[in-house]
Parts: structure tokens; sequence; C-alpha cells
């Protein structure tokens, strides 16, 4: 079984974890929240500097944890896109200086395909075909799994990503950073039929929807709207029920188009990944449907959806044990399509 050490620093949050396979033996995350929270959301350059400051305990404390020591370690992971480039580069350097230094095989992760393997850390014996349902603060996607490194893109959101919505909208009612855990948290409270919001259909030339891709600025806008009249009407925002209402249109949006492709597709299993799987109204909504049609739904635990190298470790040691592995050379890059994560490998 292959222990891989591996780096995700793609954003705001530093982490570093050991598995062995789909094992957890160390996963450790140290979170940027507060130094972004005064801005209202992530500055990159600040991003790029709290990850140089904390890499290095971070990976002592994983191989502590674990009770390990490098003769131990088969090979060294990084996250490498998409994400912030500064961010992303401390990570990856400090992966390949470590590998070069202790002689490992070094792999390089695409996020998404990161957040994809989280669900096998809850479900080890998950199999493809399967289909992912993928929403983090950057993107939205359906996603054909037919293999390790091998997925078509089957649907997507047309602009914001669902996360994104949800930090705008928290932004929009004054709430803070990061909006997705507030929002959801306030929701509780609050009445999710309060208010009716699209759900951001896409339509098509010759009419009808589409059955897959979504559209969130529509709903964003839909809630800026909202704020705005009642302001004007000198009515204190019902902010909770907004909350509430808003998480239902994402969360009902979300689950008809996922359900429909999975059947569209003869896909009886579901996997939910990124930061928002971790919505409690998602994951309610969808378990519901999922179920009604007979189909599995996996949601891996809320520590494996927001950003965390566990997830890394896992994808990486799938590639190793195909004997996948990276060049010294690979890049940190913004924007890569999940598509093409075997160009890592070449
Ligand atoms: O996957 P992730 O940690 O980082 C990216 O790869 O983007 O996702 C972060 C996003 C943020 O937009 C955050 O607001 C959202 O996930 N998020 C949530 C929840 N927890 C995090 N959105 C809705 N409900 C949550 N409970
Ligand atoms: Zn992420």
């Amino acid at each position: 079984m292959a222990k891989i050490l591996a780096i995700e620093t793609s954003c705001d949050e530093t982490a570093a974890a050991i598995v062995s396979d789909r094992q957890v033996l160390s996963n450790l995350v140290a979170s940027q929240i507060a130094t972004h929270q005064k801005y209202g959301g992530v500055v990159p350059e600040l991003a790029s500097r709290q990850h140089v400051t904390s890499i290095g305990q971070l990976i002592a404390a994983a191989l502590e944890v674990a009770g390990l020591d490098w003769s131990a370690i088969d090979g060294v992971a990084a996250t490498c896109a998409p994400g912030l480039v500064g961010a992303l580069l401390v990570g990856l350097t400090a992966a390949k200086t470590l590998a070069l230094v202790h002689n490992k095989p070094f792999i390089g992760i695409h996020h998404l395909e990161g957040h994809l393997y989280a669900s096998y850390l809850s479900n080890p014996e998950l199999t493809p075909p399967y289909l992912c349902l993928l929403v983090s603060g950057g993107h939205t996607s359906l996603i054909q799994v037919r293999g390790c490194g091998d997925y078509a893109v089957l649907g997507q959101t047309r602009d914001d990503a669902a996360g994104e919505a949800f930090d705008k909208v928290a932004r929009l009612l004054g709430l803070g950073y990061p909006g997705g855990p507030i929002i959801d948290k306030l929701a509780l409270g609050g009445n999710p039929d309060a208010f009716s919001l699209p759900e951001g259909n896409i339509s098509l030339p010759g009419g009808g929807f589409h059955p897959y891709d979504s559209s969130f600025s529509g709903l964003k806008t839909a809630v800026l709207r909202l704020v705005e009249r009642l302001r004007a009407e000198d009515i204190e925002l019902p902010v909770a029920d907004i909350a509430a209402s808003f998480q239902a249109a994402v969360a009902r949006s979300l689950t008809r188009r996922t359900l429909r492709c999975a059947l569209d597709h003869n896909l009886s299993t579901i996997s939910v990944g990124g930061g928002v799987a971790a919505n409690s109204a998602l994951r309610q909504h969808l378990q519901a449907g999922a179920s009604q049609q007979g189909l599995r739904v996996i949601f891996p635990p809320l520590n494996y959806c927001t950003d965390n190298a566990a997830m890394i470790a896992c994808a990486a040691a799938e590639h190793f044990r195909l004997g996948h592995t990276s060049s010294l050379s690979v890049a940190a890059q913004s924007k890569m399509p999940i598509t093409q994560v075997m160009a890592l490998y070449a």
C-alpha cells in the first residue's frame, strides 16, 4: 500500500497529509480565514505569504502525527492546478524539493480531482463509473467518472460557481467571509419558502432549458434586488429567511440537474465534492431526491469537503499505483480543465 505525503496550497488553506492508499494517517489544515476576513475575500499575496510561514511546520506535523519518517514515504504530491498561482507555487515548490532531497517520485495533482477523491476516503469501495457533482468556490460541474484520470464534463455553471454565489450573497447581506458556512448556519433559523428565487435555468435556442448547465449570477442578482426593495421600503432585512430561501434555491437547482444527469446516463451512484458539498440543504435535498429515484449518493465528511491535503494524497496514491508520476518541471497553473489531468503525467 502506497504511503503518500501531499501538500495543498491552492487558495486560503495550507494543508499537509499522509494517506496509505485510501486510509488517512494524518490530515492537517491551517486555515487562513482570520487573515482574509477583514478584506471580505482572499487576498492572493497574503495567501502566498501565509503558506510560506505555515508549510514547513505542517509537513513536520503530518509526519509526526502519522508516526512516520521519510523512509516510509513512497511519493510526494502537491496540487499544481487550478488555483492562485502564487499560492500553488509554495506547496508545489516544497513538494518538488522534498521529492528531490529524499529521492521520491513526485505526483502533481489537479485540485478538482482531489475533491473528487475525497469520497474515496469515506467510501474506499467506491468504483467508477459514477457521477460526481463538484461544487466549490471556483467550480460547479457534473463529471462522469469513468476511471482514474478519465473524466467527461456533462454539465457546468455558465457564470458564478455555487460557492462563489454563497460568498457574494453573504457579502451583500453584510455577513462576512467565507459566506457558505455563515449562510448555512443562519438558514437553520429561517424559512426556505419565505421568498421565491430563480433556480438559474439556461434557455436553449429552440425553447426549453439546458438539462444540466446552470447559472448562479441571476440568483445572486435576484437576492440583490430583493435586498434593495426591502431597504427602500424601510423593512428590516429578514436575513435568516433570505439565507434559507437562497440556499434552498441553490440546493433545488443542483439536485434537479444532478438527478436528471445521473438518470439520463444510467449512473446509479452520485458522489459530491467541494466546499459546497458541506451545505446542509444540498445534503438534504440531494439525499431525499436520490432515495426517491433509487440512486445512491455519497457525501464525504465535512472536513474532507472543504480544502484539505488528504484528498490530494488519496488521488496521488491512485495515480502512483497506476504508475503515473510527474516531471519536476510541471508548472503551477491558474486554470486547467479536469479532462486534461493526464497531461500532468506525460
Ligand atoms: O472546495 P473549497 O474549500 O475551496 C475551493 O476549491 O474553492 O470551497 C470553498 C467554498 C466557498 O465558496 C465556501 O463559501 C463554500 O465552499 N462552502 C459552503 C459551505 N462550506 C463551505 N457553501 C455552502 N454551505 C457550506 N456549509
Ligand atoms: Zn477546493
